[in-house]
């Protein structure tokens, strides 16, 4: 028996990619660079499921049909080039790869330049779920070229999350699309998660709330607007006890939060394109800041206890409404800068198509996506979803509790870095006079970097001081 598909890397990942794909119906053959895990996945995991384990890289392709289709679930970074290193001289002209990691876009463009000299297709594509949407059913988001994409469709749609828009998968463009668009998917994911954590914080610091308290709020919010994957986990965590202390877990760990580097390239890819991401690059900020806990702990006590407002439970619908308001403007950012990439780097990105596919499967799903694909279904134009009286109202509407929840927060002297940031960025947007006249202004003064006028066309430079 051969295999239909290929699967490289045994993580967490790899293994229920892997069981995803037999359990649809293929064959999958399967190979982890240290044995010991493909030894452990076949005795532990693999019950019915057509799985062909190799233990080295030659009897792995040779296992797989001609043109060989092979799925890298590697660590993002070198870990990608050794396998491809590896593979490469077993392979054919016609076989396809595809890095199923979360890699930077500049190295796919990178891979797929050299594997096009090979004769090998290459597909650079997003998976977002984690293990569980990996097993069963994630947002798939590949991207290369088109060809590449139609020899694994049916494989990707029939493993992918469904809704009733279909399978959470597309052809999401050229080139390194894919991993384009799900980087900024996690950069989205990133202000999400750290716009949850400040309301979390104003519950429990503000509004004296228990942590079981806090979780049947997100419980109940979870079946309204805001019903998304990260509200659901957020209540279920709150919801965990620790077997030893008999107290909830998220009470006992440590404030540090790591980052493997999408939502850093996200912020960077922002910078380098000039697209104003406030809420998406201060969430990476945030997690930086959390790992300087000793320095944190010190200067807490140089600076001296905080005076804490108090408020009463009304305040939780205004915190829902905030809720609401920095996913919308996380959104908007992040699509700002897709379509922004898709003209710079000819993706030809279909951006309905990109929501229609985060509504299953991934971690930034929720039931806001059907009402900023509807506003993008309005005007396909309108790429930051801000120019529409329709989405203006729904943000209108949620500025108050915003700005009362953001206020309660300065004078307490919690962080609400997203929070700020995407008032910030909605306030900056929809202001027509910005007080850049005077950075311009200022610029001239001492570089001469000229400016120009509102009264007449042209480009100019005073001296603004005598030179000696
Ligand atoms: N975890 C998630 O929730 C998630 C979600 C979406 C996307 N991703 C992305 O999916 C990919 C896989 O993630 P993961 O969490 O399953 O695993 P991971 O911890 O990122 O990577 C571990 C896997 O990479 C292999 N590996 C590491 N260095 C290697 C090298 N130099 N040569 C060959 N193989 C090497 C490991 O093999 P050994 O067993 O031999 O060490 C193992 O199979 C990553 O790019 C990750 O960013 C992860």
């Amino acid at each position: 028996m051969k295999a239909d598909v290929g699967v490289v890397g045994l993580a967490v990942m790899g293994q229920n990619l892997a069981l995803n794909i037999a359990r649809n119906g293929y064959a999958v053959a399967v190979y982890n660079r240290t044995a010991e895990r493909t030894k452990k996945f076949i005795e532990e995991r693999v019950k019915a499921e057509k799985i062909i384990p190799s233990y080295d890289i030659e009897h792995f392709v040779a296992s797989i049909e001609r043109p060989r289709k092979i799925i890298l679930m590697v660590k993002a970074g070198t870990p990608v080039d050794e396998m491809i290193e590896e593979l490469l001289p077993h392979l054919e002209k016609g076989d396809l790869l595809v890095d199923a990691g979360n890699s930077h876009y500049a190295d796919t463009n990178r891979r797929l330049e050299k594997l096009s000299h090979h004769g090998i297709l290459y597909l650079g594509m997003g998976v977002s779920g984690g293990e569980y949407g990996a097993l069963h059913g994630p947002s798939i988001m590949p991207g290369g070229s088109l060809e590449a994409y139609r020899m694994l469709q049916d494989v990707l749609t029939k493993i992918a999350a469904k809704t009733e828009d279909g399978p959470c998968c597309t052809y999401v463009g050229n080139s390194s699309a894919g991993h384009f668009v799900k980087m900024v998917h996690n950069g989205i994911e990133y202000a999400i998660m750290q716009s949850i954590a400040e309301i979390y914080d104003i519950m429990r610091k503000i509004l004296r709330m228990s942590t079981s308290e806090i979780g049947q709020v997100f419980e109940e919010w979870n079946k309204g607007e805001l019903s998304s994957f990260l509200v659901e986990i957020t209540y279920k965590i709150m919801e965990y006890m620790d077997e030893e202390t008999g107290k909830p877990l998220v009470e006992l760990i440590l404030d540090t939060a790591e980052q493997k580097g999408t939502g850093k390239w996200t912020a960077q890819a922002a910078l380098d394109l000039g697209v104003p991401t406030p809420s998406l690059n201060v969430a990476v900020f945030a997690r930086t800041i959390s790992h300087f806990k000793e320095h944190r702990r010190e200067l807490s006590r140089v600076f001296g206890e905080k005076s804490r407002v108090t408020s009463d439970k009304s305040l939780i619908k205004d915190l829902e409404k905030s809720l609401l308001l920095t996913m919308f403007l996380s959104f908007s950012q992040g699509l700002w800068l897709i379509h922004e990439a898709s003209k710079a780097y000819n993706y030809n990105i279909d951006l309905p198509e990109v929501l229609r596919i985060w509504k299953g499967g991934c971690i930034i799903r929720a039931r806001l996506l059907n009402y900023l694909g509807a506003i993008l279904k309005e005007n396909p134009e309108n790429i930051n979803l801000l120019a529409s009286n329709n989405a203006m109202d729904f943000v209108k509407e949620k500025l108050s509790s915003a700005l009362k929840v953001s206020s309660i927060a300065r004078e307490s002297g919690l962080p609400t870095p997203v929070l700020n940031s995407s008032i910030d960025y909605l306030f900056s947007l929809t202001e027509e006079n910005l007080p850049a006249n005077l950075i311009q202004a200022q610029r001239d003064f001492f570089g001469a970097h000229t400016f120009e006028r509102v009264d007449k066309e042209g480009t100019f430079h005073v001296e603004w001081q005598k030179l000696e």
